[in-house]
């Protein structure tokens, strides 16, 4: 039997919280917002003819987005490069690279504003560029402790607008850029109230051009994060941090994270089956962009837990893609095993999900909404039935996968609903290798 718990870090005071915050960038969306881009970067406080970069990677470029965007600040007098080399999951190198690249077009000073435009890699290359060119140190100064020194930010730097081509978890408005870190085997995050951007644009005509695949998996990433979220610990529950620059960016479940997650969990359940199959459903794609946006603000202080945290050590040893990573892992965790921990809001999602709950006990709706969320798994084509098709990982590598993840993946799952061991974190994997025959 093995004992390794979570502890309660040394910030952390012995009274319950009282408090919970809410931040956001401004937010701009809907068809056209593009357009009023110009004035988005006035509104920060940048004039003309400022230089931007806008970060970027080549499929997005191939499609015409980042051109269209040039398009619109030139015309309105703002001068801007392209940096188009973002790796998928960017790491500690892609990000330096990236750093590397600022500085020899842009010099000490850098770029008067930033564009992250895609999906979350994009994203978070942005989010990391931008706040570390403003801060002395390297990118391990300021990724999260123990895998990196965990050193404060101390400014957010140049303005930073980020536009999301994809569905995602709201990398948009979020405090944290998620980095790999493959010599420590692990994903970790640069999380700070400087890291986020400064403003999101949501246009969802770029999602139009996302494969059927891509589609159905960052989707199935964003509602599983909204459903994490939604079952996650109440702010109130939790202990009170020592000082408000001590509180961890992920305080638990707030009045804000019910009802932007109820509305995310309907709005991605509603539109992904048509999202996935007909692309060029615009009404589809609007509502998958406004269900990600409101699962991501549902998030910022709810943030993920077990899922999630199980997810990085088997993204790091088979380097999946993180949707189907979510994907394959979330009837285990965040059903399965998290479900008992509060069977009523399991009832809440099962209704979200349109199943008729009359004459079912709280415990047999819970699991009404784990099979409802697996039957459109299926529904998809493209989900993997389990980890072992996924990876073609079997039981050899359970108990590997759940140290891992007890050592590395603290931070989220402190916030788990259900206390977990790294024995409980081996029997989620065994159950998560096959979630239907
Ligand atoms: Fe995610």
């Amino acid at each position: 039997m093995n004992s390794r718990q979570i502890s309660a870090p040394e910030h952390i005071s012995n009274q319950p919280e009282t408090v919970w915050t809410l931040q956001l960038p401004k937010i701009r969306f809907g068809r056209g917002s593009t357009e009023e881009l110009a004035h988005q970067l006035q509104g920060l406080g940048v004039a003309a003819p400022a230089r931007g970069l806008l970060v970027t990677d080549s499929e997005i470029v191939s499609h015409g987005h980042s051109n269209q965007i040039k398009k619109v600040l030139e015309e309105a007098g703002f001068s801007t490069k392209t940096y188009d080399d973002v790796r998928r999951e960017p790491s500690v190198t892609s990000i330096e690279d990236c750093l590397n690249h600022i500085n020899e077009v842009a010099g000490e000073d850098g770029f008067d504003f930033y564009i992250g435009l895609g999906g979350g890699s994009c994203m978070d290359t942005a989010k990391a560029v931008r706040t570390i060119k403003a801060n002395d140190g390297t990118v391990t100064d300021y990724i999260s402790e123990p895998t990196g020194r965990g050193q404060d930010l101390k400014k957010s730097g140049a303005p930073l607008i980020l536009m999301p081509t994809t569905a995602g978890t709201g990398s948009e408005i979020s405090p944290v850029a998620i980095i790999d870190v493959p010599e420590k085997n692990t994903k970790e995050a640069i999380a700070s109230q400087h890291v986020r951007a400064d403003a999101a644009v949501l246009d969802p005509v770029y999602s139009v051009t996302l494969p059927s695949k891509e589609t159905a998996l960052i989707g199935m990433d964003a509602l599983g994060q909204a459903i994490e979220g939604y079952i996650t610990h109440s702010f109130d529950s939790l202990l009170r941090a020592r000082t408000p620059t001590n509180r961890p960016v992920y305080a638990g479940r707030t009045p804000v994270t019910e009802m932007y997650s109820e509305r995310a969990i309907e709005l991605l359940y509603q539109n992904i089956r048509r999202a996935t199959h007909n692309g060029d459903d615009i009404h589809a794609r609007s509502d998958m962009l406004l269900g990600a946006l409101f699962g991501g603000i549902a998030a910022l202080t709810a943030g993920s837990n077990l899922c999630h945290a199980m997810s990085y050590p088997v993204a790091n040893k088979w380097h999946t893609y993180h949707g189907e990573t979510i994907a394959v892992l979330t009837p285990a965790s965040t059903f399965e095993y998290n479900k008992g921990s509060n069977p009523a809001r399991f009832e809440t999602i099962a209704e979200l999900f349109g199943v008729d709950t009359t004459g079912l006990s709280p415990h047999e709706a819970a699991e009404a909404a784990k099979q409802q969320f697996i039957q459109l798994q299926r529904d998809l084509d493209v989900v993997p039935s389990g980890l072992h098709e996924l990876t073609g990982a079997t039981e050899a590598h359970v108990s590997d996968l759940a140290e891992r993840c007890i050592t590395q993946q603290r931070r989220l799952l402190r916030c788990n609903p259900r206390s977990v061991s790294e024995d409980a974190i081996a029997d989620v994997y065994r159950d998560a290798l096959r979630n239907w025959e």
